[in-house]
C-alpha cells in the first residue's frame, strides 16, 4: 500500500460522512446546532477518489486536506449532477458509473450546504461583477473595438484573457454539455452558470481545499485588487496595517473558527477582517458592500443607499461606516478612529468638488460645442479625463480611506492636479479656436 492509498483507506473507514446541519451553515457561535453524524461514503463516492488519484492526484491531495474530507463531503456531492442538467455529462472514460457529472461546480451547489454564506454573496457588490458590464457599449467597444483592432475571430481575446478572469462572464456550454473555451476556465468573481446561480466561490477559497485560512489573508483579494485603477493590495502594503502583516504574518494563527478569529490571533487587520470578518460584535459576513459608506470606484463618490444589487450605491452608508468602526474599535479608541474618518472624508470631498466637478463642467461644455473626438482613445481631453476619475482619483480615494499616504499623495492628488491643469489648457484652447488639436 502506497502512503496514499494507506491515508485514504483511513479517511474511507474512519473520518466522518456526511455531516448534516440542522442550521443553515456555520454562523455565529450563539447558534445552537445539531449534529447528525454518518460515517460513510457511498460506493459511488468512493470510486471516483479511487480512480481520480491516479487520474489527477494534485486534485485528490487537495481534497484530502480539507474540512470537507474530514466531514465526508467529496467529489460526488459537489460534481454529480441530475442527468436532466443543462450541464449533464455521462462520465464518459467510467463505463461502469451511472453517475452524470459536470466540471462546473456553481455557487448553488456550494449553497446547498452554506445557504447563509451565498445569501451574502447574491446581496453583494460582487454578485454584480460581470452584470454590470453586459449594457456598458462603451467598454464592450473598448475591449472589442480598440483592444480587439475588430479581427473578428481574436477581437475577444482582451475580454478572455482580461476583464472576464475577474469579472466572470456568462458561461456557455458546447454540444456534450462542457464549457466552452470562450467563457471556461476563469474564476471570475461574477460568472453566471447555466443553472443559473451567480458568482464564484473559489475566487477565494480555491479548489480543492477551499479554506477559510487562505481567503483571510489579503493574498486571495490581491489577484483582482491590484494595478492602476483599484491598487488595494498596494495601498494594503503602504498601510501601518500592511507592514505588520508583512512583517509578522507568518506566525500569526490563521485556523480559528468562524466568528472566533479575533485580535489576538493576529495583531493588525487584512482586508478580510475589516470588510468580510467576524470580530468583536460583528459576524462574519459575504456581503463585501455592508460595511462601506462612499461609493470610491464611481465618478463622483457619493453616499451608499439603495438595497438594489445592481445599484452603483449598494449598501447602506451612515449603518456600513458603524460596522467598520466597530471593527476599528477592537485596536483602536474612538479619538483615534473618528479622526482617521474624518481625514479620509475630507480627501473623498476634496476629489469630488476640487476635481470631479469641474472636470466634469469643462468635458460637457466641449460636448456641447462638439469639440470632442468621436474616438474617445485617440482624444487628449478624454483620456486625461478618464486617467483622473478612473485611475489617479480612485487612487486617492481609496489610498485616503485605508491609510496608504503614497497612494493619497503621489499617485493621487500630485497627479490628479497634473490631470486638471492639462484638461485646463486643451479646454481652453479649443473654446478659443473652436478647433479640435
Ligand atoms: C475509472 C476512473 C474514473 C472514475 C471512477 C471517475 N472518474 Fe472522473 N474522470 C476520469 C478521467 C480519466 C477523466 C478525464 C480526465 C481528462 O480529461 O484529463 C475524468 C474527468 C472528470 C471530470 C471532468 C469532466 C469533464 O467533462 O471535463 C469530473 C468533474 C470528474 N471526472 C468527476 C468524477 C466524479 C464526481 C466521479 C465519481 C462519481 C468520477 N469522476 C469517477 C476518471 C474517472
Ligand atoms: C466542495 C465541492 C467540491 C468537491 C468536494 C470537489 N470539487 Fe472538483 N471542483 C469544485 C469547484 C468549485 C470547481 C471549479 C468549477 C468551476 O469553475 O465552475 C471544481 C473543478 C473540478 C474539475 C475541473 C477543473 C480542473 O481543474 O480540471 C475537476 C476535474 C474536479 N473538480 C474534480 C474533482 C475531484 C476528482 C474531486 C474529489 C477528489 C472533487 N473535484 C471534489 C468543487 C468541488
Ligand atoms: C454536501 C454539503 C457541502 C457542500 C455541497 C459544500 N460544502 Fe463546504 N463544508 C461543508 C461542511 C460539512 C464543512 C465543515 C463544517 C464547516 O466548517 O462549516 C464545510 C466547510 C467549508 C468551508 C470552511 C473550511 C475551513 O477551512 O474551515 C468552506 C470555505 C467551504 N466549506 C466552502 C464550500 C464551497 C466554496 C462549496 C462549493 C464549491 C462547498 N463548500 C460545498 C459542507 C458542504
Ligand atoms: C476574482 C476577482 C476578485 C477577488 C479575488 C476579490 N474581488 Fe472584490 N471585487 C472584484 C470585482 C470585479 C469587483 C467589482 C464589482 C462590481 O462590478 O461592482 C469587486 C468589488 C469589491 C468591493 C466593492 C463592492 C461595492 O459594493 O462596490 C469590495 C469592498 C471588495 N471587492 C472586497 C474584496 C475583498 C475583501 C476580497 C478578498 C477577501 C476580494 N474583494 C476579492 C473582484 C474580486
Ligand atoms: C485584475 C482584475 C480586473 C480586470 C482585468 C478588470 N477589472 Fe474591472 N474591476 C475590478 C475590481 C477589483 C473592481 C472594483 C474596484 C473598486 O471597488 O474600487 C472593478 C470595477 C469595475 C467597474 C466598476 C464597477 C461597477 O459596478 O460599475 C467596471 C465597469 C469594470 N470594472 C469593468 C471592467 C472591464 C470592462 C474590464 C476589461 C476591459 C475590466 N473591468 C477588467 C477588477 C478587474
Ligand atoms: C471575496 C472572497 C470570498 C468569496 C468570493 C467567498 N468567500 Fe467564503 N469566506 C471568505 C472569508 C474571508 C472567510 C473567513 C471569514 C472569517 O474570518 O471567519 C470565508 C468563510 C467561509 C466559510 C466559513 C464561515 C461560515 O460563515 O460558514 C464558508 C462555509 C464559506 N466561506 C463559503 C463560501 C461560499 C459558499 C462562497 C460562494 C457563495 C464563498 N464562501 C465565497 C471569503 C470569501
Ligand atoms: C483597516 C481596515 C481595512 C483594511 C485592512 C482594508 N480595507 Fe478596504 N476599505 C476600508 C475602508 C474604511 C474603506 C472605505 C469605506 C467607506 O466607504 O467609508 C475601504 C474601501 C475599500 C474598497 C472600495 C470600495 C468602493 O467603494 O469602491 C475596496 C475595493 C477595498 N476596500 C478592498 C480592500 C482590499 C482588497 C484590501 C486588502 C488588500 C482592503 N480593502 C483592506 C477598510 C479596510
Ligand atoms: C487587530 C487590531 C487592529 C484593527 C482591527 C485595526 N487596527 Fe489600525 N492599527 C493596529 C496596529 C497594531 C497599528 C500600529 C500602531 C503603531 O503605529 O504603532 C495600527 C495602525 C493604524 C494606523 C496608523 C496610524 C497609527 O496610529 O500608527 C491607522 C491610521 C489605523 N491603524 C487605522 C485603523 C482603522 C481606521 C481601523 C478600522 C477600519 C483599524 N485601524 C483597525 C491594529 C489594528
Amino acid at each position: 500500500m502506497t502512503r496514499l492509498h494507506h491515508l485514504l483507506a483511513l479517511i474511507c473507514l474512519t473520518l466522518v460522512a456526511n455531516a448534516a446541519l440542522a442550521e443553515t451553515s456555520a454562523g455565529s457561535l450563539a447558534t445552537v446546532k445539531t449534529l447528525q453524524v454518518n460515517r460513510h461514503l457511498s460506493e459511488d463516492g468512493k470510486a471516483c477518489i479511487d480512480c481520480h488519484r491516479d487520474v489527477s492526484p494534485g486534485q485528490v491531495a487537495d481534497w484530502k486536506e480539507s474540512r470537507h474530507a474530514h466531514a465526508g463531503v467529496s467529489c460526488i456531492d459537489c460534481h454529480a449532477v441530475p442527468e436532466d442538467s443543462p450541464m449533464a455529462v455521462r462520465h464518459a472514460n467510467t463505463s461502469d458509473t451511472r453517475v452524470f457529472v459536470s466540471p462546473l461546480v456553481s455557487p448553488k451547489t456550494c449553497g446547498r450546504c452554506h445557504a447563509d454564506a451565498k445569501k451574502q454573496f447574491d446581496a453583494s457588490g460582487h454578485f454584480r461583477a460581470y452584470r454590470q458590464i453586459i449594457p456598458k457599449d462603451s467598454l464592450h467597444a473598448l475591449v472589442q473595438v480598440h483592444e480587439g483592432q475588430a479581427i473578428p475571430e481574436l477581437q475577444n481575446a482582451p475580454d478572455e484573457t482580461g476583464c472576464m478572469q475577474c469579472h466572470g462572464t456568462e458561461i456557455k456550454l458546447d454540444e456534450h454539455n462542457r464549457p466552452t473555451p470562450q467563457t471556461w476556465p476563469n474564476n471570475g468573481m461574477g460568472n453566471i452558470y447555466p443553472d443559473g446561480a451567480t458568482g464564484s466561490c473559489t475566487a477565494c477559497h480555491s479548489r480543492h481545499r477551499f479554506d477559510i485560512a487562505e481567503a483571510r489573508k489579503p493574498n486571495a483579494c490581491a489577484s483582482c485588487h491590484l494595478g492602476p485603477d483599484h491598487p488595494n493590495i498596494e495601498i494594503f502594503n503602504n498601510s501601518k496595517h500592511g507592514h505588520i502583516y508583512n512583517t509578522q504574518g507568518d506566525d500569526w494563527n490563521w485556523d480559528s473558527a468562524p466568528d472566533a478569529w479575533e485580535p489576538g490571533d493576529y495583531r493588525a487587520p487584512t482586508c478580510a477582517t475589516c470588510h468580510m470578518s467576524g470580530i468583536g460584535e460583528l459576524s462574519v459576513t459575504h456581503n463585501v458592500s455592508e460595511r462601506l459608506y462612499w461609493n470610491l470606484w464611481a465618478k463622483r463618490s457619493d453616499v451608499r443607499g439603495s438595497d438594489d444589487v445592481m445599484s452603483p450605491l449598494l449598501g447602506d452608508g451612515p449603518a456600513g461606516r458603524e460596522k467598520m468602526k466597530k471593527v476599528c474599535s477592537n485596536c483602536h479608541t474612538s479619538t483615534h478612529t473618528d479622526g482617521f474618518f474624518a481625514q479620509g472624508d475630507k480627501a473623498v470631498r476634496l476629489y469630488n468638488e476640487g476635481y470631479y466637478e469641474p472636470a466634469t463642467a469643462m468635458l460637457t461644455e466641449l460636448r456641447e460645442a462638439g469639440l470632442l473626438k468621436d474616438n474617445p482613445w485617440t482624444d487628449d481631453f478624454q483620456i486625461t479625463y478618464y486617467y483622473l476619475w478612473h485611475h489617479q482619483g480612485r487612487r486617492a480615494r481609496q489610498g485616503a480611506m485605508m491609510g496608504a499616504p503614497d497612494y493619497a499623495h503621489w499617485h493621487g492628488f500630485f497627479e490628479l492636479q497634473q490631470d486638471l491643469y492639462k484638461l485646463q489648457q486643451i479646454h481652453a484652447r479649443r473654446m478659443e479656436s473652436g478647433l479640435i488639436e
